[in-house]
């Protein structure tokens, strides 16, 4: 099977999407799977920047390392990748509004969907609040990048 490409997203491409990429991307490697990740957020509000310095701390704290530089979701993202995965709701409106024919619907998901262990309907943004908000966004990604991968290897 050709290699799998998934893309996550958020706002602001800083703090769940960078979190995301670099949780799944540890998952690929210890199960030496064959899947390519990236990240962007479907905001140019932070473009160039690295990983919220808050978000690189608490994900550091679990031996993941954030490395990626924020970049804008653009219209190639669109066949670029296989599956396409919101952290929220309303990010995936954003995505659905950019795909104005519907074309490519059956990419986007939302990361939620593939938690196990967490009954939650997206991850929150932990911008604008406290250390909790980071551990969350943690928890959450961690259990969907299980779920995500058993789902891609299967
Ligand atoms: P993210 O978090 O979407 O998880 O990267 C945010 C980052 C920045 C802003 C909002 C959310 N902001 O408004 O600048």
């Amino acid at each position: 099977m050709a290699t799998a490409r998934v893309l996550f997203i958020c706002l602001g491409n800083i703090c769940r999407s960078p979190t995301a990429e670099g949780v799944m991307r540890h998952a690929i490697q210890q199960a030496g799977a064959d899947i390519q990740v990236d990240s962007a957020g479907t905001s140019s509000y932070h473009v160039g920047e690295p990983a919220d310095a808050r978000m690189r701390r608490h994900a550091a704290r679990r031996g993941y390392q954030l490395t990626s530089r924020s970049r804008a979701f653009r219209r190639r993202d669109f066949e670029d990748f296989d599956l396409i995965v919101s952290m929220d709701a309303s990010n995936l409106s954003a995505l659905r509004r950019l795909d104005r024919d519907g074309s490519y619907a059956h990419k986007l998901v939302l990361m939620t969907d593939y938690c196990s262990r967490h009954q939650a309907g997206e991850v929150p943004d932990p911008y604008y609040g406290g250390a909790q908000g980071f551990e969350e966004v943690l928890d959450l990604v961690e259990d969907a990048a299980q779920g995500l991968l058993a789902e891609l290897t299967r």
